[in-house]
């Protein structure tokens, strides 16, 4: 079997280094991305699961590392109906809530855990809001005997799903989202373990990138603009990092504009830019923070805020914020036009769409994308 020969390099001073599962940021702050060879990377069109079809824009060096988990060939839709309600000729949902736990974060779990099993590394500390962590305790069965210690705020416990298997220790910690993944780093560098990183692993900004592989594959016409909600951002983050290589590929003639999606209450990133502010300031930062889509209750996201600005601002794009009742009629608006029951983080992305359209930001005729993050879950949006 021939060896995919890929490296890291930083994002801002360009040093480059071997490729390592869970690598932190460079000694210059930047952050580590891998980096293919972009003049020999094809899409394998004939394979069915998705990780062995853009294999050759995955963290991975062998071909049998890759894990499907039941994660992606997700529907991209025409909504017509909807479309016609907010003025858009040519808006596309990326219907992630039918992934195997029902949101997106599967995918970043099967590029985790192939790239962790690919490296030897057979035990790792996880924390979440819920999905994420779902998606990891899922992925294990699919694995080797691996094991996953996940971490997470007792408002969140409920949102965690297949947590039964033997692989899997749950871990509850009295305090927010941003205090469990404390409480996990500290165990990790405690028991010897690896702490996955969230956003600042490659692995799962690669993983969520497939999505939108996957949808400017599906598009007849390349996106415009690009709409998710978004909690750290390394879903985005992907999105762009990918857009960035179809550029190179010659599988997309620009980079579409880029908007990130909160809810107005807890909304750190859009408030910092609003105020034309290049870093989270302290009164930007909520403790506890409240609001109808849990997915994304990030309160404090000092450290990916700088990389999704420089995303937004780069491509013309932004940031969003959107009230309850937006997020509520735009859940409503997706079951009644186009039958896709969604949680209210996915519900944020669309009602994201609204705003703008109504501004006259978005033009009739441009394609737009909307990533779909997350479905319901027992007839309940978010919860
Ligand atoms: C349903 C859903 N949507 C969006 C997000 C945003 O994630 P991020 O910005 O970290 O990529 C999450 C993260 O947990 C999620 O679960
Ligand atoms: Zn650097």
């Amino acid at each position: 079997m021939t060896l995919k020969d890929f490296r890291a390099a930083c994002v801002r001073c360009g040093a480059s280094r071997p490729y390592a599962a869970v690598d932190s940021r460079c000694s210059c702050g930047g952050l580590l991305d891998p980096v293919y060879d972009l003049t020999t990377a094809r899409v394998r069109e004939d394979e069915e699961a998705p990780s062995a079809r853009y294999f050759d824009l995955l963290p991975l060096h062998r071909p049998d590392s890759v894990l499907h988990i039941g994660d992606g060939n997700t529907p991209c839709v025409h909504a017509r109906t909807l479309g016609s309600r907010l003025g858009l000729d040519q808006l596309y949902l990326k219907d992630e809530t039918r992934n195997a736990t029902r949101t997106t974060k599967d995918r970043m779990a099967a590029c985790v855990l192939a790239v962790l099993q690919e490296q030897g590394v057979s035990e790792f500390v996880a924390s979440s809001t819920g999905n994420s962590s779902t998606s990891f305790a899922w992925g294990l069965r699919f694995t080797g005997a691996m094991k996953v210690h996940l971490f997470t705020g007792r408002d969140f416990v409920d949102r965690h799903q297949y947590t039964h298997h033997p692989g899997v220790e749950l871990h509850v910690v009295d305090d927010d989202f941003v205090g469990a993944a404390a409480a996990g780093r500290a165990f990790a560098a405690d028991q010897g373990l690896l702490f996955e990183g969230g956003f600042f692993n490659s692995g799962r900004r690669e993983g969520l990138k497939l999505a939108y592989l996957e949808a400017y594959d599906q598009m007849p016409r390349p996106p415009a603009v690009v709409f998710q909600a978004i909690s750290s951002g390394m879903g985005v983050y992907g999105a762009h990092k990918g857009a960035r290589e179809y550029l190179a590929m010659g599988r997309l003639p620009a980079l579409p504009r880029f908007v990130c999606v909160q809810q107005l209450s807890c909304a750190p990133m859009w408030r910092a830019d609003r105020d034309g502010s290049d870093h989270i300031r302290p009164q930007d930062v909520l403790r506890r923070p409240r609001g109808l889509a849990k997915a994304i209750l990030r309160g404090d996201p000092s450290n990916t805020y700088p990389f999704m600005r420089a995303i937004t601002t780069g491509t013309g794009g932004g940031f969003a914020a959107v009230s309850d009742d937006e997020m509520v009629r735009a859940r409503r608006w997706l079951a009644e036009d186009e039958g896709i029951p969604v949680c209210f983080a996915a519900a944020a992305a669309l009602a994201g769409v609204a705003q703008l359209a109504a501004r006259g930001e978005i033009g009739r005729d441009e394609p737009v994308l909307v990533n779909l993050t997350g479905g319901e879950r027992d007839g309940h949006a978010d919860d």
